[in-house]
């Protein structure tokens, strides 16, 4: 189906209008109008460097900037008409612009492509993007430390194997939470330290024979410095790539972290209570409490690692330069983002709201044997013993208290020097949990007094950011 009227913007020698499925496919202002502001802000940019490098007048400058903060109001009103016709944001804002000011709109898009154009456009989101999910991931670490200082000496079971192994400190447990965030954060910003390079004025793909000043654009928006090669500016899209990746590790974390909400909050454990405002009931059975938002959380890094995947397979095997499934980089990547800073925001808010039992906490640390590498390594320590036949004894006490039906605590002195004679009643001292993560003090270990140190370190840390930013 055809209609005879070309495309007002690019349609000097054509004579017939596109298909109506070619409009379909072509048109990404569904989904691109989200880069309106970076649209503009990059126009207005150019216009004013296209005017100090005299290849536009100043007048024309002006109206042209005049012109730009109109149509960002309109659209930011919700007034602006977006056409499918004009294929996407950048043709979108340029009809507008002519229309409101008259012939200069049409002298913006000098010393400028589209391809030129969207790089900047996008890389300019992805940016702004990094900066707010930098933001959203100091908040969780600090809700994170935060609660590791208030629970500091909570005793919990640590697990491998999701069996119970030693007796860990809860505090100690969210700040691994911390440490992982603090690397996601620094992926994110390695990230964005190779993204801020300006792709505008790579112009279609060649640069351009207009004396146009790349340096001046590239400060007034925010970047180190020109990209160096033309053809590299307008055919890349690493640092969307870069950034989902980073985003799809630290999604990866999250998602540990809502898995371990998800297993604390069942009945079976009941280490943790979530409140209504982070649960939802059952249509049918009225007991439930759900967690959704944890779980939610926990799939999220299945899209944006989707997103990754999907976006590495679009760009794999295109030729230099520009090809237009490059349009295709910015829906998933768009969701990838959204998605992630949603989880990071719901993750920080149920932090802060989780409410530990430290006595069914306590109760399983002290259940399946979890001092029994304490009382091994007192053999070592008191008796001199090497560590494998301290390893071998304790075996033996631990099957000998199995048999008896008691725990380590309960099991009599006597008992234990039936199988190790020369263990005195100062073994006693380690076999509760709270001794046992007294003793942890090494360097990273699970010390309360070392997690007391460690959440105030990074509470000082993270509180100083934030007053900076
Ligand atoms: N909407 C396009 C995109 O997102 C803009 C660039 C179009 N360039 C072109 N040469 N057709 O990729």
């Amino acid at each position: 189906m055809t209609e005879k009227r070309a495309n007002k913007m690019w349609g000097g020698r054509f004579e017939l209008s596109p298909a109506e499925l070619m409009i379909e496919i072509n048109a990404s202002i569904g989904f691109d109008k989200a880069m309106a502001p970076q649209d503009i802000r990059g126009s207005k940019a150019h216009a004013e460097m296209l005017a100090a490098q005299g290849i536009i007048t100043k007048a024309d400058a002006r109206e042209i900037v005049r012109g730009l903060d109109q149509v960002k109001a309109e659209i930011e009103a919700g007034t602006f008409e977006f056409s499918e016709r004009l294929e996407d944001i950048h043709l979108n804002v340029e009809s507008r612009l002519t229309e409101l000011i008259g012939p200069a709109g049409g002298r913006l898009h000098t010393a400028r492509s589209r391809n030129d154009q969207v790089a900047l456009d996008f890389r300019m989101f992805v940016r702004d993007a990094i900066d707010g999910l930098d933001l959203g991931l100091a908040r969780l670490q600090l809700a994170l430390a935060s609660k590791a200082e208030a629970h500091a000496d909570v005793v919990m079971p640590g697990f491998t194997h999701l069996q119970p192994a030693q007796p860990v400190t809860f505090g100690h447990h969210l700040l691994a939470y911390v440490e992982m965030l603090a690397r996601d954060r620094g992926r994110l910003s390695d990230a964005r330290k190779r993204l801020n390079e300006c792709p505008l004025g790579s112009a279609a793909l060649a640069g351009t024979s207009f004396p146009i000043d790349r340096h001046m654009t590239a400060e007034a928006l925010g970047f180190d410095r020109p990209t160096a090669n033309s053809l590299d500016g307008v055919s890349d899209r690493d640092f969307a790539l870069e950034t989902m990746a980073a985003c799809a590790i630290s999604a990866m974390h999250l998602s540990r972290l809502a898995e371990e909400i998800v297993l604390w909050m069942t009945p079976q454990f009941g280490f943790v209570r979530l409140s209504d405002r982070w649960t939802t009931g059952s249509s049918i059975m009225p007991q439930k409490r759900n967690p959704d938002a944890a779980e939610l959380c926990r799939a999220k890094v299945g899209r944006i690692a989707g997103a990754f995947q999907g976006l590495l397979m679009v760009m794999k095997g295109l030729p230099l330069t520009y090809s237009k499934d490059m349009q295709e980089d910015k829906e998933q990547t768009f969701d990838a983002l959204r998605s992630f800073r949603v989880a990071v925001a719901a993750m920080g808010g149920m932090i802060e709201d989780l409410e530990p039992d430290p006595d069914v906490m306590r109760a399983a640390a002290g259940s399946g044997y979890s001092t029994a590498t304490d009382i091994a390594d007192w053999l070592v320590r008191t008796l001199k013993l090497p560590f494998r036949e301290a390893h071998h004894a304790t075996g033996a006490i631990v099957r000998l208290a199995e048999t008896r039906g008691e725990t380590l605590e309960q099991l009599p002195l006597a008992a234990m020097q039936a199988i190790e004679p020369r263990i005195t009643a100062d073994v006693l001292k380690v076999l509760s949990v709270e001794s046992s993560v007294r003793s942890r003090s090494s360097y990273g270990g699970t010390a309360p007094q070392n997690v007391r140190k460690m959440a105030r370190v990074w509470l000082r840390r993270l509180e100083k950011a934030a007053a900076r930013g």
